[in-house]
């Protein structure tokens, strides 16, 4: 069974390999030899210092998803001021796609995000990543721009909104 919670500490070295596997899922073949030094897995320590944080005007919460003790699943969220939120990280396990991980884990985010009354909550895929944009546009995200050469040369990236009424 799967479950949905809070981020700890001692998830911090699997959620940086499941994110730097994911990534590699989809970006791997597009970037070639170049993933490496486009793309490396980022720390635990990174993951421990940004997961769970707050500012004056930024709060940063991160769920993980875990099956069998195992972590599957990863996703930050953010809110903001002026109503906006985002969402800044999603990934799950590669060979767990499609069992309605990442839509549980979407539900723990809109529950923080509904909490705080955000009325916007933005995100952004690289064009290539179909499946990602399939799941954005089923959590009802809308595109909003195109940005070229973005994040990596090569990988154009969709920007999208989802809004939120009450
Ligand atoms: C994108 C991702 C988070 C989706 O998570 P998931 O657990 O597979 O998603 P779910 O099982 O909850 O499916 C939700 C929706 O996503 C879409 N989807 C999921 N897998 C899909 C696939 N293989 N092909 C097409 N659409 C797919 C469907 O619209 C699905 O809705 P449905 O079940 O009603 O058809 C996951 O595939 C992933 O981590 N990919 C690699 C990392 C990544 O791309 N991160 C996003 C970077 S911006």
């Amino acid at each position: 069974m799967i479950r949905i919670r809070t981020f700890q500490d001692e998830d911090a070295e699997a959620v940086a390999k499941l994110v730097y596997d994911s990534f590699r899922s989809f970006l791997g073949e597009r970037l070639g030899d170049r993933f490496e030094e486009l793309c490396p897995q980022l720390s635990a320590d990174h993951y421990r210092k940004t997961a769970l944080h707050r500012t004056e005007d930024v709060e940063t919460v991160s769920f993980v998803a875990e099956e069998d003790g195992q972590v599957v699943g990863f996703l930050q969220a953010e809110a903001r001021a002026f109503g906006l939120g985002s969402l800044n990280l999603i990934a799950t396990a590669p060979g767990s796609a499609g069992k309605g991980i990442g839509s549980s884990l979407f539900e723990a985010a809109y529950q923080f995000w509904t909490e705080r009354r955000l009325r916007k909550i933005i995100t952004s895929v690289a064009a290539c990543n179909k499946t990602a944009l399939a799941y954005y546009l089923r959590h009802d995200f809308v595109p909003e721009g195109y940005r070229k050469d973005h994040f990596f040369p090569g990988v154009d990236d969709i920007e999208l909104a989802r809004f939120l009424h009450y």
